[in-house]
């Protein structure tokens, strides 16, 4: 198994395979940004398995896909087969949907699990705002076909934002509620110069606000080994009990529970979402190294993952976006 040096077990791995995203969220990706990597940087499926393949071998149970946005690299059903045929226990994928209602069976037949989907708001001008696009209709279809193929739970990440999406809360709540989608609620962080830009909402009062209306109790079960804390209605909702996530990193964090890494798309593995510590595999990857060289690497990576991230003491330190490491 692996384990850190504050005796956390590392059982997740999130791999990001683009830094490219068809939107430009706000918080995550701004229309300036020119930075993306550059293709021939970019690890093959072949690497990405073998590097996944070292740390199933140490013990990763989980595997999430994320991007930019992950559906933009082509033939990513064939990676996700790939992974699958690896032993995980969980294949997951965070996608935006723009493009989910073409692959949803495509990546249900290759074994991913479930989906988290980012979605905001459901005001259409209110989305094209938050995204710079109008994707609002492709969203919707992506997430009915992804209900309908049966990849599940199907989760909606919605970053709270103060002033921008705050007055949609009981519309998005009640429209997953009756659609049997998991609601989270997000609080925004600073990466690059985006998420501290986003006006900041606190989402305790909010989630006390929620408990109240919703008559929601906590979730004792954990639901996906991140770092949601889920509430439920106490009363069956259309057949099925309503949930409630709340991610919390700026008033509530839980780095003393984090159990997971993040691979980019060029191979370079950060160790905690909101610091720079990080190892580059793309040159052992490239440069023959043996598959106890890949181990031994890993091993040492997971010595560099720190305690916790440092957003609220250090606002305006991370230099990279969201989009790079895939939330
Ligand atoms: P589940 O496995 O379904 O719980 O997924 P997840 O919540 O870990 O993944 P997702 O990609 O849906 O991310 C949702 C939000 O949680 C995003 O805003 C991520 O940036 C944030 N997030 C995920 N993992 C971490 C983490 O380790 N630390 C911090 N600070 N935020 C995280
Ligand atoms: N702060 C918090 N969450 C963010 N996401 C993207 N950028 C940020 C940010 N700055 C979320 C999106 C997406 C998930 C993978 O990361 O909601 O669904
Ligand atoms: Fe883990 Fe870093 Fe996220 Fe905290 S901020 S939960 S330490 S990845």
């Amino acid at each position: 198994m692996l384990q850190d040096r504050f005796g956390r077990a590392i059982d997740y791995l999130r791999v990001s395979v683009t830094d490219r995203c068809d939107l430009r969220c706000s918080y995550c990706l701004p229309a300036r940004f020119k930075g993306f990597e550059e293709p021939a940087h970019w690890l093959t499926f072949d690497e990405i398995e073998r590097l996944v393949g070292a740390f199933t071998r140490l013990g990763v149970r989980r595997v999430r896909l994320t991007g930019g946005e992950p559906l933009l690299r082509r033939n990513l059903p064939e990676l996700a087969g790939r992974l699958r045929g690896l032993g995980l226990d969980d294949l997951s994928l965070s996608t935006n949907a723009t493009q989910l209602a073409k692959h949803a069976q495509a990546l249900k037949d290759a074994g991913v699990t479930r989906v988290n989907v980012s979605l905001d708001s459901l005001d259409r001008q209110c989305v094209s705002e938050i995204t710079g696009s109008d994707s609002f209709d492709q969203v919707m279809a992506g997430l009915r076909a992804a209900k309908a193929v049966g990849l599940a739970p199907i989760k909606l990440n919605m970053v709270a934002m103060q002033g921008v999406n705050d007055a949609e809360i009981n519309t998005m709540a009640d429209f997953a509620f009756e659609n049997g989608y998991i609601l989270r609620m997000i609080e925004a962080m600073p990466m690059g110069d985006t998420g501290r830009n986003a006006q900041y909402l606190d989402l305790g009062p909010i989630r006390d606000r929620l408990v109240e209306r919703y008559d929601l109790i906590p979730e004792v079960a954990e639901l996906g080994g991140g770092p949601a804390r889920y509430w439920q209605t106490r009363q069956a909702i259309a057949g099925h009990h309503g949930k409630i996530g709340f991610i919390t990193p700026i008033s509530q964090h839980f780095c003393a529970s984090c159990n997971r890494v993040r691979l980019t798309v060029d191979g370079t593995l950060y160790m905690c979402l909101g610091q720079e510590s990080a190892f580059e595999f793309r040159p052992l990857l490239r440069g023959g190294a043996s598959d106890a060289e890949l181990e031994a690497a890993i091993l040492h990576a997971i010595e560099l993952k720190p305690e916790r991230h440092e957003f609220i003491e250090q606002p305006t330190k991370l230099i990279r976006f969201m989009s790079q490491t895939g939330g």
